[in-house]
C-alpha cells in the first residue's frame, strides 16, 4: 500500500483527522474524549496520510508554532492496521520538512514511553522526568534541525 501525507487544508479533512485521534487516542487508548481536542487545535496546523488509492485518512499529528524557533509536535496516530508500515515515519518526515521551510529550529514532543523508540529512530532525544498526562506517562523530547547552508555567491 502507497501512502501520502499532506497537509489539511479543508474542514472535511480535518473532520478525519479527529476521528483518526478518536479511535486511536480515546477509543484504543483510554484517553478522555474531553481531553483529546484541545485549544491548541484551532492554531495548529494538522498533517494526515491517506491511502493513496483510496484516499482513506489512516494517520495524522499536528504541529504548533510555539515561538519564532520552536515547534511542537503532538497527537501523532496511525490506525492499527496500517502501523509498521512507515507511515508514522513518512508524517513526522514531512512534518520536518514543513518546520525546516518555515525556519524553525527545534522540535519538541512529549512522547509516550512506550513510543520513545520510535522518535529515537527519528532523532529525537529524552529528556527530563516522567509526567503524567491524561492518565500517561511521557517524557519531553527534542530534535535540533539543521538549517540549510546559505548560499554564497562567487561572483
Ligand atoms: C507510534 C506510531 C505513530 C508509529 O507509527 P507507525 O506507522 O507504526 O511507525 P513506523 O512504521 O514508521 O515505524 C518506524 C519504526 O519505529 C518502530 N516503532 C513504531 N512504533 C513503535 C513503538 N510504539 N515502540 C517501539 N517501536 C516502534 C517500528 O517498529 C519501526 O521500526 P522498523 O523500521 O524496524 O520496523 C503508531 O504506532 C501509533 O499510532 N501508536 C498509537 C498512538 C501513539 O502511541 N502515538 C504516539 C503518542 S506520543
Amino acid at each position: 500500500m502507497d501512502y501520502e501525507v499532506i497537509c489539511v487544508e479543508t474542514s472535511d479533512l480535518l473532520r478525519e483527522a479527529f476521528a483518526v485521534r478518536l479511535e486511536v487516542f480515546v477509543k484504543e487508548q483510554g484517553v478522555p474524549e474531553e481531553e483529546e481536542l484541545d485549544v491548541y487545535d484551532a492554531e495548529a496546523v494538522h498533517f494526515i496520510a491517506k491511502e493513496r488509492g483510496s484516499n482513506k485518512v489512516i494517520g495524522t499529528a499536528r504541529l504548533i508554532q510555539k515561538s519564532p524557533e520552536i515547534g511542537k509536535i503532538g497527537r501523532v496516530a496511525v490506525l492499527p492496521d496500517h502501523r509498521g508500515r512507515g507511515v508514522g515515519t513518512q508524517i513526522m518526515q514531512v512534518i520536518e520538512s514543513f518546520a525546516h521551510e518555515r525556519n524553525l529550529r527545534y522540535l519538541e514532543l512529549d512522547a509516550q514511553l512506550q513510543a520513545i523508540p520510535f522518535y529515537e529512530r527519528l532523532g529525537y532525544t529524552a529528556s527530563g522526568d516522567i509526567f503524567l498526562d491524561a492518565g500517561i506517562q511521557h517524557r519531553k523530547m527534542t530534535k535540533t534541525l539543521h538549517r540549510a547552508e546559505k548560499e554564497t555567491s562567487t561572483t
